[in-house]
């Protein structure tokens, strides 16, 4: 054979395999799980660039965003907890002032159509001026934050070199946030691993009940794979008295939306507590119980893909939980590529 078709030939089947089995081929290639939906965002290189990737790394990363430069995205949104923060119900700004609600987890925004937990957002890229200018949260102006990153010569030459002009807009900025937050895909479960049917991994006796259980239970509404629909539901939570969220109801003025909330995706629940959009629960065994006995069932509110508490026994509380668990994905949790940026 010529060695040039040979050559041809070789690396065809080892782009081949690469593809089949969802390698990413370069550094900054992002691999779609195979089986899973199409993303809402394009992932591909055209939109996602090595470079403008670890920019809005920095930037995610970079206090100085706010007013007095002491919060960050990330202080809200740590990496070992799937991008949350643990620390309170509600999340706390700038000044120690407190929102009204728990910052949700990072995790697949990319298959998101809407954000924050009433959808009051419909683009992933327009998301970002909400922290930056919330007085509760960073607190600043966009022409501060673009005086200073222009007053940077780091971020000048960097801005440069990813959209190719020097000149730093909030699009801009916008654009390169959301190169890395939508970047943030976590996919390699015990769950997934276990989907995928690779080797020497599969789930105890124990852990394949608690599928059971949630796919009787639980996946009308957290879908799998992504754990989500993205929908707008009620699991029955009573209101909480001090916020009173009236949810997806305070967008869309629709009397059917009062108490409504995103479904939030479970993936790394593990780790992603307090739970609820008011964190109002710690620990995943509290959750459970809601949905085992304290849902009421006279809350006009209720979704209808549940009618009541599930009533579990002991033993299928703890079947639940453990599947649950399978839904850590610790190479997301630790991927140095999400950290804070090392210069
Ligand atoms: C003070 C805490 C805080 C800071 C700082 C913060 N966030 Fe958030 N983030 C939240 C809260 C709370 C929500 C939910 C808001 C809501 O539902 O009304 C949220 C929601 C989001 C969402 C939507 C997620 C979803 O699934 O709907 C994204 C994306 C996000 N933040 C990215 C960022 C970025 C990027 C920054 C920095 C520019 C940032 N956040 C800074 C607390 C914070
Ligand atoms: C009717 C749809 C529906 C069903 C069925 C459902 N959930 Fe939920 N789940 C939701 C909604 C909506 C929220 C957010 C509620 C809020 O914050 O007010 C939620 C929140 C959660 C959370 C907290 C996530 C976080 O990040 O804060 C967990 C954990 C959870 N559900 C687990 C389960 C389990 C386990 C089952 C099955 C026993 C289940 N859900 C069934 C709609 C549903």
């Amino acid at each position: 054979m010529n060695r040039w078709i040979f050559l041809l030939f070789v690396s065809i089947s080892v782009l081949l395999s690469a593809y089949r089995l969802g390698i990413p081929l370069l550094h900054s290639e992002i691999s779609i799980p195979k089986k899973w939906p199409k993303p809402n965002y394009d992932l591909s290189s055209k939109a996602i660039s090595e470079e403008g990737f670890q920019l809005g790394r920095s930037l995610f990363y970079d206090p100085m965003l706010s007013r007095d430069s002491t919060i960050s995205c990330a202080t809200c949104h740590l990496q070992y907890t799937g991008f949350t923060h643990v620390d309170h119900n509600v999340s706390h700004g700038i000044d120690g002032r407190k929102g009204t609600r728990n910052a949700p987890a990072l995790i697949n925004l990319a298959w998101k159509k809407l954000f924050h937990w009433d959808g009051g957002v419909n683009h992933i890229e327009a998301q970002g001026i909400n922290p930056l200018t919330h007085t509760a949260e960073m607190d600043n102006s966009l022409p501060e934050i673009l005086r200073r990153l222009m007053a940077n010569e780091d971020y000048q030459k960097r801005f440069q070199r990813v959209y190719g002009t020097s000149e730093i807009s909030t699009a801009k900025v916008m654009n390169a946030l959301s190169q890395f937050t939508r970047s943030l895909i976590s996919a390699n479960s015990k769950y997934d691993q276990v989907m995928r049917k690779e080797k020497g991994v599969a789930f105890s006796e124990q852990e394949r009940s608690g599928l059971n259980l949630f796919r009787q239970h639980c996946v009308a509404c957290h879908q799998e794979p992504l754990f989500t629909a993205h929908q707008f539901k009620s699991n029955g939570l009573p209101v909480d008295p001090l916020f009173n969220d009236l949810g997806r109801f305070a967008i869309t003025g629709n009397e059917t939306d009062s108490f409504l909330f995103m479904v939030p995706t479970l993936r790394n629940i593990e780790f992603t507590f307090p739970y609820m959009h008011d964190g109002r629960f710690r620990k995943l065994k509290e959750v459970i119980a809601h949905y085992s006995e304290k849902i009421d069932k006279e809350n006009s509110h209720l979704s209808r893909e549940l009618n009541g508490p599930i009533h579990l026994s002991d033993k299928e509380q703890k079947d639940l939980l453990a599947f649950l668990y399978t839904l850590t994905d610790k190479q997301f949790l630790y991927n140095p590529r999400f950290s804070f940026p090392k210069k």
